[in-house]
């Protein structure tokens, strides 16, 4: 009876402790190290049968770890460590480590490295160099990365630096746990119980983002609480630097401008008012005593209804330069944003950032970088690139992408970033020519910048697969590559990130690498073809919103960016309209002065055009428009369809998820589509093109639905 018992026993633990063991919840993002089959994990461990290190510092034992993990996980056994080089070893040095290398670390700076195979002592070795260990633990990510890829361990010769100095995310996240646009939950910063209560979730934070090259972290929202400079709130911020030091990973944080007043007491927030300069002076030496390698402040001003130097009739570049002598003396730099539209400016708001700050370019201290949103308005599906890119030669300018979907379908809808990213880097800005593109504006080398940078806007919460859905981790993934070396292609980062997510198997990588591709593009065809912007819902941004007409703002209204009526659509950016399309180099702004040299899919951000203006296609604006909106709804369709072919390779838990959020991609697609195409054709007054199908609901359906909760919104 009793052996009866513990039989049944030990069947029930093994049956609850096998589907736990398989489970995917999405948790180890890239990092999974799934077991590669025999002959995969057979060449793996024959390219590690020891590892030779040098030193005992935290990043060198992190580095040890993450290589025990990676090769335990691939290849289901370990990795001793020796002292000594033998055949198969993997050995990491520095040349500081006193180790006369037959590799040339020249030219590698602190963060890069080189791997090659080697032979030493006739004995084959892969040799990971670089002039810091930070430069090894992001070269042993790469061998990782080739090691979970599939891809070839022999022969290895690979020379890897960023061009970029600053690769940065920006956390929008309060203080009280909610994340302005964050669609993964609340924050991960549990800034209640910090600094005593650091979750081993922080480490794992940091690795992810080392993995891919990301090296600084603002930990708090743009539109900053004064709170987050407190002594407590300092120390709390110091707690999770010691956690990224070893990872190579920097904390900065965004402050309100008004912070002295706020804080204590002062009268003024002048940035010429000498009392407010020693207070932020005063108030860097204390961050920088409890966070030595302080990265510096980020800085959101005078934009949306967020106080700044103009309150004081003094500028942008005043603000900034007051606050890089806070810091200059640590070695701390000021990301200063240029998102600045003001609610007096009767101006484009598309031409207000341009405004302000080209004319103080070349006026801004030396540990200043002006942070600037890849286009004009913000974070749209797409946008023709800033044209502040390019034209503050003086001035290094950072960009600002956005990881965190806020108009790209939040946390449901599958839109791979990677295409965005890499349109907008390889935009030729022609600032000096052909061949001036906006990553050699933000890599520095256009007009010989020093200081570089690049943010993306996180989309990191505490849901247990951190980014709100499987497939929106790649985006997190795309930014940290892409921000490592711009000239990736999205479709090689895709197919990376697909390799480890799911299975280095092509029948995998192949179909999920193609609906990823497509999928941006998709997104801009259901919710804003042809150059529309800013049509979703307004305040959450959740959904179409083409009618808001009623808010007190001029340019927080969708019919203030579509200027749709009877005779046509799209924002006239011209000569004859706001002329903004002079903010760009003398070639662009010649091509976009007119429809037919502007590209189509940017036209009516620059253009009104009648509704019957013909396309190189032969079709119709109108028509045209429908198609693109059709186009959207069917690739989701498609997406769907290559989703449920893939259920034999993934497994349930994540297979589930994401046909689930693919299903509520298709039923919002189509929302998308009939309620703009059912509002653009009570301006339009023309019928559908044959073949297109009737949308669902009249007007009045699509105008009355509301979401009064919809996330991320505060
Ligand atoms: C957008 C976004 C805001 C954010 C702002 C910014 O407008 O909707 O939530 O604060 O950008 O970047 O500062």
């Amino acid at each position: 009876m009793l052996v009866r018992l513990l039989g049944w026993m030990a069947a029930l633990v093994a049956a609850s402790l096998s589907p736990l063991a398989q489970a995917e919840d999405g948790y180890d993002l890239w990092l999974r190290y799934a077991r590669a089959d025999d002959t995969r994990s057979q060449a793996i461990a024959s390219h590690a049968t020891a590892l030779v290190t040098t030193g005992n510092s935290a990043t060198m034992a992190a580095i040890r770890a993450e290589l025990q993990r990676g090769v335990g996980g691939l290849t289901g056994g370990t990795i001793a460590d020796s002292q000594s080089v033998q055949a198969g070893a993997l050995w990491l040095a520095t040349p500081e480590a006193g180790a006369v290398l037959p590799v040339k670390t020249d030219g590698l700076g602190q963060e890069g490295y080189a791997i090659r195979s080697i032979t030493r002592d006739g004995k084959p070795v892969t040799l990971l160099a670089a002039n810091s260990e930070f430069g090894l633990l992001h070269g042993a990510y790469h061998w990782l990365r080739l090691a979970q890829t599939g891809a070839s361990l022999d022969a290895l010769d690979i020379r890897s630096a960023p061009r970029i100095g600053l690769r940065l995310l920006n956390h929008w996240d309060n203080l009280d746990g909610t994340v302005e646009r964050g669609y993964a939950g609340q924050s991960i910063w549990d800034w209640w119980r910090l600094p005593d209560w650091k979750g081993p979730r922080y480490t794992d934070y940091a690795r992810a983002n080392a993995s891919i090259g990301i090296n600084g972290t603002v930990l708090n929202n743009v539109n900053a609480k004064a709170d987050s400079l407190t002594a407590p709130y300092i120390a709390k911020a110091a707690a999770l630097a010691d956690i990224f030091r070893p990872y190579g990973i920097k904390v900065y944080l965004s402050v309100k401008w008004t912070a002295p007043m706020e804080l204590d007491g002062l009268k003024t927030a002048d940035p010429l008012d000498p009392q407010v300069a020693a207070w932020w002076k005063a108030k860097a030496d204390e961050i920088y005593r409890a966070i030595p390698d302080f990265g510096g402040f980020l800085v959101k001003a005078n934009s949306e209804g967020q106080p700044g130097p103009q309150d004081y009739k003094r500028t942008h570049a005043d603000g900034a330069n007051m606050l890089a002598a806070a810091v200059k003396p640590h070695g701390g730099i000021v990301m200063w944003r240029a998102f600045v539209y003001a609610h007096d400016n009767p101006d484009d708001r598309a031409k207000q950032a341009y405004s302000d700050f080209k004319p103080l370019d070349g006026r801004f201290a030396e540990n200043v970088i002006v942070q600037v949103k890849n286009g004009a308005i913000d974070f749209q599906p797409r946008e023709p690139f800033h044209p502040l890119f390019g034209a503050m030669p003086k001035t290094p300018l950072m960009m600002e992408f956005q990881i965190t979907k806020e108009y790209l379908g939040q946390s449901t809808h599958l839109t791979y970033l990677g295409p965005l990213f890499e349109e907008v880097l390889r935009a030729d800005t022609f600032a000096k020519g052909k061949g001036s593109t906006v990553a050699k504006v933000i890599d520095g080398s256009l007009e010989g910048h020093r200081l570089t940078g690049i943010a993306g806007v996180a989309n990191i919460g505490a849901d247990r697969d951190w980014s709100g859905s499987i497939f929106n981790q790649a985006d997190w993934y795309a930014f940290g590559r892409m921000a490592w070396d711009t000239s990736l292609t999205a479709d090689a980062v895709a197919r990376d990130w697909a390799a480890m997510t799911f299975s280095p198997d092509p029948r995998v990588v192949q179909p999920v690498v193609a609906m990823m591709m497509g999928s941006r593009e998709a997104a801009v065809d259901y919710m804003t073809p042809l150059g529309l912007a800013h049509i979703m819902a307004t305040g959450h941004h959740y959904g179409p919103g083409p009618w808001v007409s009623n808010l007190a703002r001029p340019e927080w209204n969708p019919v203030y960016y579509h200027k749709a009526d009877a005779r046509g659509v799209g924002f006239d950016r011209t000569r004859t309209g706001s002329n903004a399309v002079a903010q760009y180099a003398p070639p662009i702004a010649k091509m976009l002065s007119k429809p037919e040299t502007t590209p189509e899919r940017d036209l009516l951000w620059f253009h009104h055009v009648p509704w019957t203006y013909k396309l190189k296609s032969g079709d119709t604006l109108w028509d045209a428009m429908v198609h693109h909106y059709d186009l959207g709804v069917d690739y989701v369709a498609q997406m769907r369809a290559t989703w449920d072919a893939l259920r034999p390779y993934i497994d349930a838990e994540r297979f589930a998820e994401t046909q689930s959020f693919l299903g509520i991609q298709a039923r919002e697609a189509k929302w998308w589509r009939d309620a703009c195409i059912t509002y653009f054709q009570s301006k339009s007054g023309l019928p559908l093109p044959p073949g297109s199908a009737a949308p669902a609901h009249d007007l009045g359906y699509y105008e009355a639905l509301s979401f009064p909760y919809a996330p991320g919104h505060h």
